[in-house]
């Protein structure tokens, strides 16, 4: 079972307390049912005071420049580009952006290993969130780092050169889509865009559409490295 598609992910993580809070639930071993027991209680408590628009204001006073608006990272020189078998977390390929929660992939045209072609490429790029680069052919994607189980937070694992949850398993290739394990969706990914020389990412606009991938919609190569617990 996934986490709530419906809500936000300022009510997200208001509601469950983000990947943080649910990494916990899911290593004491609690159930589902108390986790959503739980965030109900909370969601419940909230509206009995002064409703979640409220409480979002309280956690969120003022979204400009913060997990629900657009934010500013840096310049996208910051973000250097590999090829997929090479990405290094915080190095070249993979970055991760803690105010905006989010993974940013950062994947050289030369070295992405495409199993689609033509329009239909392009197609299901433009479903999954990716931005290319007009200046340099490189391809970008702002991926949210909350893992669509049950939400833990998912590393970037080096040796695995993909997302591997430490909860229970589930494992996305360097552009979210599933993998394996029992996360039922590939991982959300925000609207990025480029101002000004800068990589802007709309946190507000989170898209939860992407499903596990099939033959038809797959669109990068898996990695060829086991990837254990
Ligand atoms: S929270 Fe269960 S696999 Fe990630």
């Amino acid at each position: 079972m996934s986490i709530d598609t419906k809500r936000t992910p300022q009510e997200y993580e208001v509601l469950s307390g983000g990947g943080a809070e649910s990494a916990e639930v899911a290593r004491r071993g609690l159930s589902r049912r108390q986790l959503l027991r739980r965030a109900t209680g909370l969601g419940v408590a909230l509206a009995a005071t002064s409703g979640t628009y409220a409480a979002l204001t309280m956690f969120y006073p003022n979204l400009a420049g913060q997990f629900g608006s657009i934010i500013q990272l840096k310049a996208k020189t910051a973000y250097k580009p590999a090829a997929q078998k090479d990405f290094l977390i915080d190095e070249q390929g993979m970055f991760y952006e803690p105010l905006a929660k989010s993974y940013i992939m950062h994947l050289t045209a030369a070295g992405a290993q495409f199993l689609l072609s033509g329009v239909t490429l392009t197609n299901q790029q433009d479903a999954e969130n990716w931005l290319k680069d007009d200046a340099d052919g490189t391809y970008w994607l702002a991926l949210y780092q909350v893992c669509v189980h049950l939400g833990c937070k998912v590393p970037f694992r080096n040796d695995c050169v993909s997302f591997k949850c430490p909860c229970h398993g589930s494992h996305y290739n360097i552009d979210g889509e599933y993998l394996d394990g029992p996360a039922p969706r590939s991982l959300d990914r925000f609207v990025m865009f480029f101002s000004s020389g800068n990589v802007m990412v709309n946190t507000g606009k989170l898209n939860q559409t992407v499903q596990r991938p099939d033959t038809s919609t797959r669109i990068l190569a898996v990695p060829t490295v086991a990837c254990h617990a």
